[in-house]
């Protein structure tokens, strides 16, 4: 079986560090076969003050999830969160150029690529930019644009940014653990997409994740998500 059958997401908690190992099953959903915990240490409210200390945990709790499901990963998807963690809506307009006026790919690249033209300051990183809804001459709650004829596309969307160094550090317990980041996702989105069906999104819903060290609270309005942010205060100390 190919190695990229199988997938793996590590969430580096304030009190518990969790690992997770799924393999994709014949009809594409993933079925879990690995699941590891250990106790944290060298996070506060989130974010990792203790290189060596977290990158243990990460270790233990990964090794763990391995033995359970008797494969080994080399990647794994990480989650974060913190007090450093902020949300905004954007909004980007371009001009639709191609043939027929038929909007394409590259016309709704291009308007997100618009909407996420922000000045954020140094030492931030976008970690998500999440369409919200487009809007074709002015008609709103378009999901799906493409190949609609329209003259002036917009779109909002969600961006979620973060410490780059906080997001760094979290590589780099990782990295120094043995294993590489296939990428980094907001805790609160992870939780969402495990958690929430689509008519909660669609509806409206307010997620709450109460953890040890912080509280992270995400906002879906017409199945897109409108609000985050990450409360650095939780259920310890
Ligand atoms: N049954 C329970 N009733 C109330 N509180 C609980 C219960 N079980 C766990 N807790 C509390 O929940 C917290 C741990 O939650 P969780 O494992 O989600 O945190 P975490 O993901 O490690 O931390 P964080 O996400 O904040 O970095 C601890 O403060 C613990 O005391
Ligand atoms: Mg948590």
């Amino acid at each position: 079986m190919p190695a990229d059958s199988i997938i793996a997401g590590l969430d580096i908690g304030t009190s518990t560090v969790c690992a997770v190992i799924g393999e994709y099953n014949e009809n594409g959903s993933i079925e879990i076969i690995g699941v590891g915990k250990c106790p944290s240490q060298g996070l506060r409210r989130g974010v990792v003050i203790n290189i060596e200390s977290t990158l243990k945990t990460v270790r233990t709790a990964i090794e763990d999830a391995e033995q359970m499901a008797g494969r080994e990963v080399s990647g794994v998807f990480t989650g974060i969160a913190g007090g450093h963690i902020d949300g905004i809506n954007s909004r980007g307009v371009v001009a639709v150029t191609g043939k027929g006026r038929e909007i394409t790919k590259e016309d709704v690249d291009r308007v997100i690529d618009a909407a996420k033209a922000i000045v954020i300051p140094m030492d931030r990183e976008v970690l998500h930019v999440i369409p919200q809804e487009f809007i074709v001459d002015e008609q709103g709650g378009i999901k799906n644009p493409i190949d609609m004829i329209g003259i002036r596309l917009e779109a909002e969307v969600h961006i979620i940014t973060g410490s780059a160094t906080a997001a760094q550090n979290l590589i780099k317990c990782v990295n120094r653990a043995g294993f590489r980041v296939n990428d980094i996702v907001l805790e609160s989105l992870a939780s969402s997409r495990a958690v929430l069906t689509e008519d909660e999104k669609e509806l409206g819903v307010l997620l709450v994740d109460l953890g040890g060290g912080t509280t992270d609270v995400l906002v879906h309005i017409d199945g897109s998500p409108y609000h985050t942010n990450v409360i650095s205060l939780g259920g310890g100390r």
